[in-house]
């Protein structure tokens, strides 16, 4: 009986730490503070870095950050646009297809960690 009890609890153990690292916010998470935070901030009201402040991104017009100097071509693209997940997909597979001239020079070309990235700026709100 006891054996059981034990066996039950490590189970649960394994199961849970399991499920924590296919978490895919949690493991977002991690490649967004790897991957961008170098350039960007995810707070709210946090100061803009080398890139914008990206709080609050999806639903957020494109180039609207006050505050943070745009570059032209990034003005040029937003043109009443809204970020969602389809076009930040496309933004983090080649950014230059959705802002020709844009300043940003980051991209990731696996899809799988794409969208771990996009369900945890999907959290910041
Ligand atoms: C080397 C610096 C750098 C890295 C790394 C970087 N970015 Fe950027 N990002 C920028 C810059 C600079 C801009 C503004 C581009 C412009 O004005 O042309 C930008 C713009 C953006 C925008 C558009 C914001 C808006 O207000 O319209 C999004 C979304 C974005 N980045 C997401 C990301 C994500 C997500 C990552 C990580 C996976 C990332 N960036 C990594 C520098 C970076």
């Amino acid at each position: 009986m006891i054996r059981m009890t034990k066996l039950v609890a490590m189970l649960a153990f394994v199961t849970g730490a399991a499920h924590a690292q296919q978490d895919p916010v949690e493991l977002g998470k991690k490649l967004t503070t790897n991957n961008c935070a170098v350039c960007h901030t995810f707070g709210k009201g946090e100061p803009n870095g080398q890139g914008p402040n990206l709080f609050g991104i999806i639903g957020r017009p494109l180039a609207s950050e006050s505050g943070f100097k745009y570059s032209a071509g990034m003005k040029a693209a937003a043109t009443g646009k809204v970020w969602d997940e389809k076009l930040l997909d496309a933004w983090l597979t080649d950014t230059q297809s959705v802002a020709p001239g844009n300043a940003m020079t980051y991209f990731e070309g696996d899809e799988a960690r794409r969208q771990k990235i996009i369900a945890y700026l999907r959290t910041l709100h």
